[in-house]
């Protein structure tokens, strides 16, 4: 859940790190540090201060860094082990102050390696788990290795997941960096080399690009690098080919990361949707690497994900089953792995991820598989470890999402989990080829549904602007309007900070009406048709006992207005494509009352984009 990113041979050092830093923040954002390395000399500097970490670092860098370093690290904090404080940022450093560490991940095992080390007179000025490595590598370099197996050496002691990289002041120009579980690229151009998280770190300076598989140890210089595994044994990184260019990674005249990714769900479903159709009718996926044969064998679909890729999974549950008469069932990826999980002969389960590299998600797809499952990965990055480690993957084409909280991905998901639910109601033939032909047009309406909702966003500005000051808020709604209530309080609740609940609507009076009161704010999403009449009855029932209410509601629906405080319209679709739709003034409302608020839209407190921790 932090941000690595390191570079060796530049003229460019500081400037690299901080650029990267930056394009990293929302990977973790408690801390911040850099450290610059030369012969002999290693400058470091550390700041906490909350969501303004990285750009603290800039000033203490700007003001204070010396000039003349060719090589670097440098880290954004997501704390696990230690407070956010800076003496818990990395990068961390031996006793001798020579070698330096950045880390993101977890050492499992680090209380018993701390207790050794102190007991052979190792000092720690941290209390992070990741102090250790820095130590074990000291007293491997102490034995006269180079750095590359020092540090090859120090990780067959350590346990959990990790991106590590190191370097020592008395063997400058070189970078050691490794993976275990936690993602890690490499890149290049002449003359200098590159590591970080993610691609967007190093994009517009790298030029080539390298994905680092688990176990593997890379040194990296100025003239190139080489990988080997933790027996020594050399390895070639995989190259990956990438087709983000630089404005993908910035916020191109946008205020903020959210508001531009909510502005590209348009293109985030089209693109998805883009040559998925063969002359005849057939449904195809170039990259799922999964015969007909085994698709038409599926006799249960069990979807695992989580957070908002989550409920992306729980529409997937009721387009599946009425599509292709298939029982599904939806699981959050942390309970799935410990709860012993039945997995039969013609099981499918679906990995729902937009990182591709959500722990809980890998180790949930990874129990399904010792279970004899096969297992499709729905990822939006490509070569995600998600997407290598399923049978199969397909590839949502939302474009690189910034912002922590997750907006195009959704929709991306929803439309391609709806198109794999058309292609196994092609193969079981529960659809005929008319009602599928119907769908995929239908389908491909829903980009210009989702840019009329966007372009209302004044609408719910409007609508903001009068609840500020409201501070609970329940969003209901009936069948596949139930997920999207549920991801329209789990947007709000992220980023503005406010009490929000998501609802089946005929839950509240199973127990939460009982909060109902004036000053709580219900959102209905009332767009499906077949539950109208009784959404409409739910929404009396609140109404009732004091609540205001805000409707999400279709053009034509006329009754809506004598209900409902405020209206929030959106065209009308089928009802199975309106969760995307529906969920964008849901998002916009999140957005408008965190920005009236004050909050920090694309970094929201104790959160990170990527959860790569248990
Ligand atoms: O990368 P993933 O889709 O696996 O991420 C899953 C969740 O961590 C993520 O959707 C999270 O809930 C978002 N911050 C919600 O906006």
């Amino acid at each position: 859940m932090c941000g690595i990113i390191g570079v060796v041979g530049s003229n460019d050092t500081l400037a690299t790190l901080l650029q990267g830093l930056e394009r990293l923040e929302y990977r973790g954002y408690d801390s911040a540090g850099i450290a610059l390395v030369r012969s002999g000399h290693t400058w470091r500097a550390r700041t906490a201060a909350g969501t303004e970490s990285v750009a603290a670092l800039r000033v203490e860098c700007e003001d204070n860094a010396p000039q003349g370093y060719r090589s670097g690290i440098g880290h954004t904090r997501w704390a696990t082990h230690g407070a956010p404080e800076a003496e818990n940022a990395h990068p961390h450093l031996d006793c001798s102050g020579h070698v330096a560490i950045i880390h993101n991940g977890i050492i499992e095992n680090h209380t018993e390696l701390r207790v050794e080390l102190r007991e052979r007179g190792h000092v720690f000025t941290s209390v992070t788990d990741t102090e250790v490595v820095a130590h074990l590598v000291e007293e491997m370099r102490s034995t006269g290795l180079e750095l590359l197996d020092a540090v090859r050496h120090a990780l067959v002691r350590v346990r959990g997941a990790f991106a590590i990289a190191v370097m020592d002041a008395t063997e400058p120009d070189v970078i050691v960096a490794a993976r275990r579980i936690s993602p890690l690229v490499v890149g290049t151009s002449p003359g200098v080399s590159y590591l970080a998280s993610d691609v967007p770190a190093i994009l517009g300076r790298a030029t080539a690009f390298y994905a680092v598989n688990d176990d593997e140890i890379v040194r990296l210089g100025p003239e190139g690098f080489r990988a080997v595994d933790l027996e020594g044994a050399p390895v070639r990184l995989r190259q990956l080919h990438i087709d983000w260019d630089l404005e993908t990674a910035e916020k191109g005249g946008f205020d903020d990361f959210m508001s531009k990714e909510i502005a590209e769900q348009p293109t985030a479903v089209r693109s998805t949707l883009l040559d998925r159709r063969r002359r005849d009718g057939t449904i195809v996926f170039d990259e799922l690497r999964i015969s007909d044969q085994e698709l038409r064998e599926v006799q249960r679909v069990v979807l695992v994900a989580c957070g908002t890729s989550l409920h992306a999974a729980h529409v997937a549950k009721y387009v599946i089953e009425r599509w292709s008469r298939l029982s599904v069932d939806v699981d959050i990826a942390s309970e799935y792995r410990y709860r012993d999980p039945i997995v039969e002969i013609g099981t499918l389960v679906i990995g729902v991820s937009q990182s591709g590299e959500t722990i809980d998600t890998i180790q949930a797809i990874r129990e399904a598989q010792r279970r004899g499952a096969r297992v499709v990965a729905i990822s939006n990055i490509v070569d995600s470890s998600l997407a290598r480690e399923a049978d199969a993957v397909i590839y949502t084409r939302a474009g690189l999402e910034v912002s922590v909280a997750s907006t195009k991905a959704f929709v991306a998901q929803v439309a391609a989990l709806e198109l794999l639910a058309l292609r196994l109601a092609q193969l079981r033939e529960t659809l005929t080829p008319e009602e599928i032909e119907r769908n995929l047009q239908g389908l491909n309406e829903v980009g210009d549904h989702i840019a009329t909702a966007l372009s209302r966003s004044d609408d719910v500005n409007a609508v903001a602007q009068q609840l500020l000051e409201a501070r609970d808020y329940f969003f209901i709604g009936r069948h596949v309007g139930f997920p999207t209530a549920l991801e329209g309080a789990l947007k709000l609740k992220e980023i503005t900070y406010l009490h929000a609940e998501g609802y089946a609507a005929g839950e509240l009076k199973h127990g939460p009406l009982a909060l109902i009161e004036p000053g709580v704010i219900v959102v209905a999403v009332t767009t499906d048709p077949q539950m109208h009449e009784k959404i409409l009855s739910n929404v009396a029932e609140v109404k009732a006992r004091g609540a205001t209410v805000i409707a999400v509601a279709t053009d034509d629906d006329e009754k809506i207005d004598a209900v409902a405080d405020f209206v929030l319209r959106v065209p009308a679709c089928d009802p199975m494509y309106s969760p995307m739709i529906d969920i964008v003034p849901l998002q916009l409302l999140a957005y408008s009352l965190a920005r009236g608020l004050g909050r920090n839209v694309d970094r929201p407190r104790n959160l990170a984009k990527t959860v790569t921790v248990e």
